[in-house]
């Protein structure tokens, strides 16, 4: 049986469009009710969820909100995309193995908030995207795949920025599928 998916993101939701399109996301999770994300979800027809931090009592209790809300839905793998908090132990104890995310750098290279940036700073010859396993450190945990980005010569910011998104939307469906969810016009 298909795995049942979620999708946490805090902002455009770019990656989200990209996986709803093509396999069933069973809600989307966003801990910002203005963020662009929550439109896109509303046009594709998929479920959303909003829960603020500073409504709750701490993390734990933002966390444990989040948490009941997975098991109601059964969900078997959560996808982080663009999600811009660090899962806390409340949450990653209880999806121990089920949390994935991307990043737009080839990690162990340029982890944190701002991968693209970074890259582009240091000057480096190419970079890339990578999806892994969330653990407890900020885009530290097992690699499942990566794509090399390399950096044109009559690049910018911008087109670099570009291509490192396209690579992502190529990427991430390519995961999902390896890790059993299949997409939505597959046979029975
Ligand atoms: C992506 O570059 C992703 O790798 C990073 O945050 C960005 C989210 O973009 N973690 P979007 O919201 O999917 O458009």
């Amino acid at each position: 049986m298909s795995k049942k998916i979620a999708v946490f993101a805090s902002g455009s939701g770019s990656n989200f469009q990209v996986l709803a399109e093509a396999f069933p996301v069973e809600f989307v999770f966003s801990d910002k009710p203005q963020a662009y994300v929550l439109e896109r979800a509303n046009r594709l027809g998929v479920p959303s969820f909003t829960f603020e931090l500073k409504d709750f009592d701490n993390k734990v209790a933002y966390e444990q909100a989040i948490v009941d809300l997975l098991d109601q839905h059964q969900i078997d793998l959560i996808c982080l995309a663009g999600y811009m908090k660090i899962v806390g132990p409340t949450l990653l104890s209880a999806y121990e193995g089920k949390i994935i995310n991307i990043h737009p750098a080839y990690l162990p290279a340029f982890p944190g908030a701002h991968g693209i940036e970074d890259a582009w700073k240091a000057g480096v010859a190419e970079s890339g995207v990578t999806i892994h396993w969330v653990d407890a450190g900020v885009d530290t945990g097992q690699i499942i795949k990566q794509l090399r980005v390399p950096r044109l010569t009559d690049d910018t910011l911008e087109t670099f920025e570009t291509r490192i998104h396209e690579a992502e939307y190529q990427l991430y469906p390519e995961v999902l599928e390896s890790l059993g969810v299949d997409r939505k016009n597959s046979p029975l």
